[in-house]
């Protein structure tokens, strides 16, 4: 399946896409993730990147669907794929269907989510600069300011502070919120609850997977071709 997870910035759509990795066996297709693995090292993208993404703004549209569309070629994506944080705007979104023409997008699930529990969560949110894995205040790293699955360091991102979380949630509203009604009218949207543990979030999510699955009319098997004899 190919899916696509919207939501504004500390949804939890990362956290949504790792559980989901598990379960369906496909890849997680993070821009964030791709766009500080650059920053970290230092290509030409991730020069550019760096200042625009520490302040909450954008990366330019192309760069990053120039982005998704290498990573959507690789092996691993070829059976599906979870989207979590592209397409953010309405040409990131046209650009997809082009660039997975003749597949498609199974489902886009928005994660729906009051601004106040948003806040909250971002301003708790600390990431191991190593492997990326998030901590929250509900579950910090046992061992202190250490990362449990690498041993990293546990810092707070550098897009976590009061203004770049306001600029965040600004474009959110502006560039990426019109896109539920986009893939609404592409008849693709599922809307989930994102409040709650995340293991309750996690199976209303399966469950609109699931529904998804079932509606998906499944393929006739294909005709044996003929072989003529000389
Ligand atoms: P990106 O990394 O995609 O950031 P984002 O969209 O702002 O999303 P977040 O990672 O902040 O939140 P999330 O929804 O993944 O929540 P999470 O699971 O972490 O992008 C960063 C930057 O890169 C952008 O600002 C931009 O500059 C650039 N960029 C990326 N994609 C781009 C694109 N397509 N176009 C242009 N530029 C692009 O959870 C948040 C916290 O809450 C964590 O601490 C987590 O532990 C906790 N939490 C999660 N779920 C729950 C729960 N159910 N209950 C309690 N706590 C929870």
């Amino acid at each position: 399946m190919r899916i696509i997870l919207l939501g504004p910035p500390g949804a939890g759509k990362g956290t949504q896409a790792v559980r989901l990795v598990e379960r369906l066996g496909i890849p997680q297709l993070s821009t964030g993730d791709m766009l500080r693995a650059a920053v970290a090292a230092g290509t030409p993208i991730g020069l550019k990147a760096k200042a625009i993404m520490d302040t909450g703004q954008l990366v330019s549209d192309d760069v990053v669907v120039g982005i998704v569309a290498d990573r959507i070629e690789e092996e691993d994506a070829r059976k599906g794929f979870i989207l979590d944080g592209f397409p953010r705007t309405t040409y990131q979104a046209e650009q997809l269907e082009a660039i997975t023409s003749p597949g498609h997008i199974d489902l886009a699930i928005y994660l729906e989510i009051p601004t106040e529990v948003v806040l909250g969560r971002l301003a708790g949110r600390r990431v191991c600069t190593e492997c990326g894995t998030n901590y929250s205040p509900q579950s910090p790293p046992k061992a202190g300011t250490r990362c449990d699955v690498c041993g990293g360091e546990v810092v707070q991102r550098k897009d976590d502070t009061e203004g770049a979380i306001r600029r965040r949630l600004t474009l959110y509203e502006q560039e990426t919120a019109p896109l539920i009604a986009w893939y609404q009218g592409h008849d693709k949207l599922v809307t989930v609850d994102a409040v709650g543990h995340p293991d309750e979030v996690n199976a209303r999510l399966i469950r609109a997977i699931d529904d998804r699955r079932q509606a998906i009319p499944v393929p006739p098997p294909a005709r044996p071709t003929r072989t003529t004899n000389a």
